[in-house]
């Protein structure tokens, strides 16, 4: 029989090694035991595309199910604080005040009461009381939060926050990419989830990877030398999803030399794999994230690419005979799109590996779809 390749380069896939995460789930698991007021139960998870948000997520259920917590799980959508009562509701199963509180919840907000928070708030004290009287406890999480609408926001951040001050069992946390999730935390948004633990998902070391590598493969009786692990781990940028496509594309490669027999893994078959792997990142990710850019912007992006390192957007602007000023439109339009990131003040970097390189390669063929030669 063949081996079922172990790795899953699927969004929202449950890895086989979650790579990187230990601090984040200790202190969340830390946080749920150690009670009311521990940092760990209000998170913030903040990264780019396939920085393994949802995945992290799933993961802090887990956790949160270990402990007998209960578990919502949303994803950013109109009317969040309902669909959150409505969850409460489902996993309450028959539980007949909770149902009734709801029926309130949807006739004021039929008549668009100003009132609504205070009702969503009711609704999750009853159940979180009931948890906590239990010695359980209640996890809400939302993904995609950069979707979601600052009131919505607020209307939940504010019934958390009374949650907490009551001292129930309670923990929130969001996800989002990092540039959404700082526009929704801004100015105006809610300070109290301002102060909610941050965790950036940037680079994963990549020692780390290469470990996760070689205890999959292990488990699974392939046997790899030291070289090609290294090859094979560097390859993934220390990236989320890049981890799973290598893991999977070199397995592939290793599973089409040898078939049934497959024991080990060469330096070729990480070879072969690294570059299907990329072609699909490429393709998955890449062509996605810069599709139907303005003009300017994709210049920007070109001109940011012969820089080995972080570009300075005064010699941006320089490179491309434009003022700096009108120049920051584009610059927010990339920022906002995950695309570019600014790493000190008047200094600009790619925010997903390899764009710099796929740009390089491809710069003919981008420019083409402009109309422009090179
Ligand atoms: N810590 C990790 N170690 C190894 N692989 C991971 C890790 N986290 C996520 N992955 C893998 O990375 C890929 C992307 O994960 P996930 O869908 O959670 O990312 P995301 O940040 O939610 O992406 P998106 O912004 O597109 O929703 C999946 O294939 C998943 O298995
Ligand atoms: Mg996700």
């Amino acid at each position: 029989m063949m081996k079922t390749n172990p790795f899953k380069p699927t969004a929202g896939a449950e890895p086989p090694i979650l790579v990187g995460r230990d601090v984040v789930l200790e202190d969340f698991e830390i946080g749920i035991e150690e009670g009311v007021g521990a940092p760990g139960r209000l998170m913030r998870i903040t990264g780019p595309r396939g920085s393994g948000k949802t995945v992290l997520l799933t993961e802090l259920g887990d956790i949160a199910r270990r402990h007998e917590w209960r578990v919502v799980d949303v994803t950013a959508t109109e009317h969040l604080p309902e669909l959150i009562c409505r969850r409460l509701e489902k996993t309450a199963g028959l539980d007949y005040s909770v149902e009734l509180d709801l029926m309130v919840v949807k006739a004021k907000a039929q008549k668009d009461d100003p009132q609504q928070s205070e009702d969503i708030y009711e609704v999750m004290e009853r159940t979180v009381s009931k948890l906590t009287k239990d010695g359980k406890g209640l996890l809400v999480t939302i993904d995609e939060v950069q979707d979601a609408s600052i009131e919505d926001i607020r209307t939940i951040a504010v019934a958390v926050q009374h949650l907490i001050r009551e001292r129930l069992n309670i923990a929130f946390v969001f996800a989002g990419l990092t540039a959404g999730v700082m526009n929704l935390l801004g100015e105006d948004g809610p300070t109290f989830l301002r102060r909610a633990y941050p965790e950036e998902l940037d680079t994963i070391p990549i020692g780390e990877v290469a470990a996760a590598f070689q205890a999959t493969f292990e488990k699974n009786d392939v046997q790899i030398d030291e070289d090609a692990l290294t090859e094979a781990a560097e390859a993934t940028a220390g990236y989320a999803y890049l981890i799973q496509l290598v893991g999977y594309y070199v397995w592939r490669s290793a599973q089409v030399r040898m078939g049934k027999l497959m024991k080990s893994i060469s330096m070729e078959d990480v070879k072969d794999g690294v570059v299907a792997a990329r072609r699909e990142f490429d393709r998955t990710v890449l062509d996605t994230a810069i599709a139907r850019l303005p003009k300017t912007a994709m210049d920007y992006l070109l001109a940011m690419a012969e820089n080995r390192l972080a570009s300075s957007t005064g010699e941006i602007a320089e490179r491309l005979g434009i003022s700096a000023s009108s120049l920051s439109s584009t610059r927010k339009l990339l920022v906002s799109r995950q695309l570019i990131e600014p790493t000190a003040r008047g200094y600009v970097d790619f925010s997903i590996p390899f764009l710099r390189e796929y740009l390089i390669e491809n710069r003919q063929a981008l420019l083409a779809r402009y109309g422009v030669e090179d």
